[in-house]
């Protein structure tokens, strides 16, 4: 039977499809996948809701929400691109740039998607580990850096552990990489970050060329469910991009809630500072607990579990939390709920007991 099969890439083949952070019963909380846990404001669901000419297709090129955001980030319409998510934007990057025989350098352990998006690439991945206090490992990404490699990408703060690159870092980083190789700064979770010292992408493209810097509706702005995010670049880079992107596929709905998103933006950024507090007092109690949790500036913390992690995630779940487990590595808990912050912190302090007495 097996030469009746069409063919599919051998590397393909072996791939397997995004995992999804689990979903949760009514009754328990789902941290496991970095959403915002506020409904949508209801403005942005009114704008939404008048979009209702299904038998048309929406704006190609998105051009009113790229004109908002070019706007404020004092670019070109042309140097914005809008996709349905930021990872549909990794993977247009990745195809425009790297093929067979190239390869494609990220941090180890990052965001879930990376190793798919340069696999079905057809190039390779080069990861690098991070650093022991779970931030990239800047020298050792730089030195990575072959005369093949097309696209490097710095995640910031890096899911899932936690911690941002520093502005000071990424300069003296930018300088030490060629001015030929396109990195991809991704700030998915950027409006959570409080740290002075963190990196901001959109205020250095003017001075770096080879810079594409992704940010995305899904989180801060509560849109996941909707697919929208955007890359701020240079207009030759973004039309390559676009020349990979699959049409129309940003909806009408989507553009409709980006925009009102946009205008309503301080309610919204109120909401994530809310979020970045009790991200800040979990983090101090888990501490306390005496667990050796990252600097956390995303919506989510991160417990190194190592060996242990299975069975914390189980005494998560059986305690009504869903957290996403990255197997012998750690756990991420995503800033959900308040109600959830106190089951977390009594889990993590019966787990960090048990696992300080089998160590
Ligand atoms: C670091 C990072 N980049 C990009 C994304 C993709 O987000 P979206 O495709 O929803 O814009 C995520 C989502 O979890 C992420 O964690």
């Amino acid at each position: 039977m097996t030469d009746e099969r069409v063919h599919i890439r051998p590397e393909i083949a072996v791939l397997p499809a995004y995992k999804q952070g689990r979903q949760a019963e009514a009754s328990a909380f789902k941290l496991s996948s970095n959403e915002n846990p506020f409904p949508p404001l209801p403005g942005v669901v009114e704008a939404v809701q008048a979009q209702t000419a299904f038998n048309r297709y929406p704006d190609a090129t998105a051009l009113a929400v790229r004109a908002e955001l070019a706007h404020r980030f004092g670019t070109g319409v042309d140097e914005v691109h809008v996709a349905p998510g930021s990872v549909a934007i990794l993977h247009e990057l990745a195809k425009a740039t790297a093929g067979p025989g190239d390869e494609v350098v990220y941090a180890w352990r990052s965001f879930e998607a990376y190793p798919g998006v340069v696999t079905v690439a057809g190039a390779t991945s080069v990861q690098v580990p991070n650093r022991p206090d779970g931030g990239h490992d800047l020298d050792a990404m730089a030195a990575a850096v072959t005369e093949r490699t097309r696209m490097l990408v710095v995640c910031t703060p890096n899911n899932p552990t936690g911690p941002v690159v520093t502005a000071a870092e990424f300069e003296a980083f930018m300088a030490s990489v060629p001015p030929t190789l396109l990195v991809v700064l991704d700030e998915a979770y950027a409006e959570f970050v409080t740290d002075p010292d963190a990196v901001r992408g959109p205020a250095l493209l003017e001075r770096y060329p080879n810079l594409v810097v992704l940010r995305t509706f899904s989180k801060a702005y509560g849109l996941a469910g909707l697919r929208v995010g955007y890359a701020l670049g240079p207009a030759y880079v973004l039309d390559a991009v676009r020349a990979c992107a699959i049409p129309l596929s940003v909806t009408a709905q989507g553009q409709a809630a980006a925009l009102a998103s946009l205008e309503r933006e301080s309610e919204l950024l109120e909401r994530v500072s809310e979020i970045a507090a009790l991200r800040d007092r979990v983090v101090t109690s888990l501490r306390e607990q005496g667990w050796d949790v990252p600097d956390a500036q995303g919506n989510f913390v991160w417990l190194p579990t190592g060996a242990h992690t299975q069975h914390a995630a189980e005494r998560f779940e059986q305690a009504g939390i869903i957290v996403r487990a990255f197997a012998s590595e750690g756990i991420r808990i995503s800033i959900g709920e308040h109600e959830a912050v106190g089951t977390l912190l009594e889990t993590a302090r019966s787990l960090v007991g048990d696992l300080q007495a089998t160590e």
